[in-house]
């Protein structure tokens, strides 16, 4: 992480804190903690549906798909923003495209992202009921993690996403994107299934719910019974945040 963001996130947890004793909305992200649903969050400015979708489609255009910010633009066929509804209450981050990502420039469409779309299936949602994104917006190689270099360098393209949807609820699907949303290096074993909230990452994202859980290459490899029931417990926290109703469930 560079020493900049070091900075703003430390400033920013000073703030929040004070704001807390304060008496006001914010409270900061606790490791291992975790609170009971949502809270009022500073409203962004508001922006319409046509609007957001313009800014993201600003953003994928102009700076995403010419990006040459890392390494990782040289192997890539196509960057991979993100999709789903601009105005989307309900926002999933995952690591980072793999080959077919790469290869349709559309986030989570292999066999993780088959899951993903059960899941939220199961949610009663549909893929364009929310909206769908990355840490990374291009392909690391052989499916590595992405590096912190790559995440930094890609970490505004999220920022400006998340600012834009503005949305009530985000899923934080593994470790990279856990860890680095909710700036902590506890792992995903421990953040599931508890609340957390946004860290000041950029104007208006302080406070947004935050539900870690696992990432569905994960529950692949780990197709266990108990797995399963503790993913779609913590989707079922979210439906219940949300107002939906439990219709389905994963298997
Ligand atoms: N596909 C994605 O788009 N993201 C992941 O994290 C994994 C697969």
């Amino acid at each position: 992480m560079s020493e900049d963001r070091q900075k703003l996130i430390k400033s920013a947890r000073q703030l929040i804190e004070t704001d807390r004793l304060l008496g006001g909305q914010f409270i900061p992200a606790a490791a291992g903690g975790g609170s009971a649903g949502p809270a009022a969050v500073p409203a962004p400015p508001s922006m319409g549906l046509q609007e957001k979708a313009e800014a993201l489609e600003a953003i994928d255009v102009a700076e995403v798909r010419p990006c040459v910010n890392c390494r990782l633009y040289q192997a890539r066929t196509h960057t991979v923003f993100g999709e789903g509804d601009p105005d989307a209450d309900l926002v999933f981050v995952g690591e980072g495209p793999g080959a077919e990502e790469d290869r349709t420039g559309r986030p989570f469409v292999g066999r993780a992202g088959e899951l993903l779309t059960k899941m939220i299936e199961a949610m009663g949602l549909g893929r364009r009921d929310v909206y769908i994104c990355n840490l990374v917006k291009c392909r690391p190689p052989q499916n590595r993690a992405p590096g912190p270099d790559e995440i930094e360098a890609c970490w505004g393209y999220l920022i400006r996403q998340l600012q834009i949807i503005a949305p009530k609820v985000i899923v934080s699907l593994g470790n990279p994107a856990t860890q680095n949303l909710l700036d902590t290096r506890v792992g995903i074993t421990k953040m599931r299934g508890r609340w957390q909230k946004l860290p000041l990452i950029g104007e208006h994202l302080a406070g947004i719910d935050v539900m870690p859980t696992f990432h569905p290459a994960y529950l692949l490899r780990q197709y266990t019974g108990d797995n399963r029931g503790k993913v779609w417990d913590d989707l079922q926290k979210v439906m219940a945040v949300l107002g939906l109703k439990v219709r389905g469930k994963t298997n």
